[in-house]
């Protein structure tokens, strides 16, 4: 394992962190919220830590969805330098468990009542052999449509309900001359909008067995090439200058009413936060059409590392003060996520964000709650990269059909297992 998680150690070594010597007072923090709603996110965080004197040493990497942070990350850890703490996704925390480098928060655990307040799906990745490695700082999910109000009015549209209708409203936006779809054609915002595209097409129980049960009949099925031809019509209605863009930067194409609607996960509200908009008023969060009642998730995890003992109390002040009820609502209000403990009030959220934590308790209590798989939550990181690889080629016409696309996917998923 640790080999297998050390692997690109020479590459990642190119983004040489100087090896600081951390202060037993302060939390340092390896995390990819670049974009200024992250920032502003983080915020919250660095000043609750500051009112009890512990100092941010901020290692940033930028880079959406995290795959730049997470090379840098293995370079630190394959260097003995560990952080306090690392931003990370799902899967991830496993492995780095699995490799012993995690320490153990179970005592804080204990004393803050986390077993009872933190929904088990997140659990299952907060907790690793009896032991919490993690602590979980919210929920994100990826099935929504972020759409600006203005140019909403202007074509007349109404919310898409269906996969169809969703089209018809990117043709409206054609025809009167916006761009229809704002997307970043980087592999993982591809992917989590494919995420989206898939839940549609197929439902919630082949979404389940695709995406999390990696069932080869569901990767290779008529449903899934049909996701595919759903995906290709969708890049239809994106401008030419997509490729690499990051995206807030596509985000902020419908905040300034350059396009109509971004899919993306409910971190794009955290930019319309940022820019002082209002739901409902400048802007409107639907479900991705034909996906509403299920949630497919993700959670940024604090992965806490086994620092040497004198560093634990400032390890164990942030994990504190990430699960405290108080910064599970200020944080999360600002991320545009939704809280990751069972019980905190939504009084402080705006519409989406209330919507978001009815959502989430709709789909847990329901069964349609998934992880999602471009971001971590669906299968270990070569699974899921896989899956990003795959998705992106078909996206860049690299990979041209829907049937060549399921045989590549299958082809890579096993690979990659
Ligand atoms: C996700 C992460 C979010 C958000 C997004 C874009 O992977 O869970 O918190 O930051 O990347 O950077």
């Amino acid at each position: 394992m640790l080999r297998k998680l050390f692997i690109g150690t020479a590459l990642a070594t190119s983004f040489a962190f100087s090896a600081h010597a951390a202060d037993v007072k302060e939390v340092q923090m390896l995390h990819w919220w670049t974009s200024g709603g992250e920032a502003a996110a983080l915020n919250v965080l660095k000043q609750d830590l500051a009112k009890e004197g512990y100092a941010w040493k901020d290692v940033p990497v930028a880079g959406g969805g995290g795959d730049a942070a997470m090379t840098a990350l293995k370079a630190m850890v394959a260097a003995g330098n560990y952080p306090t703490a690392s931003q990370m996704l799902g899967y991830t925390v496993l492995d780095y468990a699995a490799a012993g480098v995690m320490g153990d928060l179970t005592e804080t655990a204990k004393k803050e009542g986390w077993d009872k307040s933190v929904p088990a799906a997140l659990q299952k990745f907060s907790v690793y052999d009896g032991k919490w490695v993690a602590a979980p700082v919210n929920v994100h999910s990826v099935n929504w449509l972020w759409i600006n109000k203005a140019v909403m009015d202007k074509i007349g549209g109404t919310e898409p309900k269906t996969f169809d209708d969703f089209v018809a409203l990117l043709d409206k936006a054609k025809a009167a001359g916006v761009i229809p779809l704002a997307l970043g054609g980087q592999n993982w915002q591809e992917a989590t909008m494919f995420d989206s595209v898939v839940l549609s097409t197929g439902g919630p129980e082949f979404y389940k067995k695709a995406m999390n049960d990696l069932d080869e009949e569901s990767l290779k099925s008529d449903t899934m090439k049909k996701s595919f031809d759903n995906l290709a019509k969708l890049v239809t209605y994106v401008d030419p200058n997509f490729s690499g863009r990051d995206w807030n930067l596509a985000t902020a194409m419908v905040i300034k009413g350059d396009a109509l609607v971004q899919v993306m996960g409910d971190w794009a509200k955290g930019e319309f936060h940022a820019a002082n908009k209002t739901p409902g008023t400048d802007f409107l969060c639907y479900r991705f059409p034909g996906t509403d009642g299920s949630v497919i998730y993700n959670s940024d995890m604090f992965g806490m590392f086994n620092v040497p003992d004198d560093r634990k109390a400032a390890q164990v002040a942030l994990a504190t003060a990430t699960l405290s009820k108080s910064f599970q609502s200020a944080f999360n209000v600002v991320k545009g996520s939704v809280p990751a403990r069972t019980d905190v009030p939504d009084t402080d959220f705006d519409a989406c964000g209330k919507k978001g934590i009815a959502d989430l308790k709709k789909a847990n209590e329901g069964g349609t709650l998934f992880g999602s798989l471009a971001q971590g939550y669906g299968a270990p990181p070569a699974v899921a990269n896989a899956y990003k690889d795959v998705v992106s080629k078909f996206v860049h016409g690299q990979i041209k059909t829907s049937d060549e696309a399921v045989t590549e996917l299958v082809k890579a998923i096993d690979d990659a297992k």
